[in-house]
């Protein structure tokens, strides 16, 4: 697909559409092995070959990354209180992509975090009538029981009487569990659990549709999705 070569530019992180103007004026930059100058060309990434200063660059109209997002990152684009955010986490290169999270996790929460440019891919996980199932490992304070189980499975009534659509907890061992919901409100697998008198200690998110947080990624690393990797969110 043809893009104005300074919209390329830009997003690849070569500063703003002055900048990269600049950048092209000083002849730094070719598309198919021929120095061009107009930096409002429009070039198909899919067919022509770019350089800048002799560097290929490889443009994507969408990216969609997998991260294990650690503890104390907020997974948002920017936060009022300075706290470090996922995209602080990424390489400078993805920095002008407006790439936004496919749902949050709390500060506190570890796990897989989607983040993407594609907001119809957002969409489609993060809206209940969707049905993307997400599944989350949790180590709570007091022992999950039989009722608990039950419980989810009607749908638990929060503290401000939302009722939640029904979720299934299966459960490990007496203080540990599995949690698969469709939907994602504040805190919700905090406060399901305590609507039923129990604690989350910890709380990390496993699984999103059929795809499975890379247990190669250590809290804070990321890497790019395959194509059948996006496939399998919603299969
Ligand atoms: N439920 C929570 O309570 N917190 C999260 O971060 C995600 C789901």
């Amino acid at each position: 697909m043809a893009n104005r070569l300074d919209k390329i530019l830009s997003t690849m992180g070569f500063g703003s559409r002055k900048q990269v103007k600049e950048l092209v004026k000083n002849g730094c930059v070719t598309v198919d092995g021929e120095v061009v100058k107009d930096s409002s060309m429009h070039i198909d990434t899919d067919i022509q070959e770019l350089h800048v200063n002799g560097e290929k660059i490889e443009y994507k109209e969408f990216v969609y990354i997998m991260m294990n997002k650690p503890r104390g990152v907020i997974s948002a684009t920017e936060d009022e209180f300075g706290h470090e955010t996922v995209i602080d986490l990424l390489d400078d290169g993805y920095k002008g992509y407006n790439l936004s999270c496919a749902g949050r996790l709390d500060i506190d929460t570890e796990g897989l975090m989607i983040i993407t440019n594609d907001g119809q891919l957002v969409h489609r996980i993060i809206s209940p009538k969707k049905q993307v199932v997400k599944k989350y490992y949790c180590v709570l304070d007091y022992i999950i029981t039989d009722k608990d189980i039950n419980e989810f499975e009607k749908g638990i009534v929060l503290a401000d009487a939302y009722k939640c659509l029904p979720a299934r907890l299966e459960k490990i061992s007496d203080k540990e569990a599995f949690v698969y919901i469709t939907e994602g409100k504040f805190h919700q697998v905090k406060r399901m659990f305590y609507a039923r008198r129990n604690n989350v200690r910890y709380l990390k998110r496993v699984q999103i549709g059929n795809l499975e947080l890379d247990s190669k990624l250590e809290p804070g690393e990321y890497r790019e999705l395959l194509a059948e990797e996006i496939k399998m969110i919603f299969e």
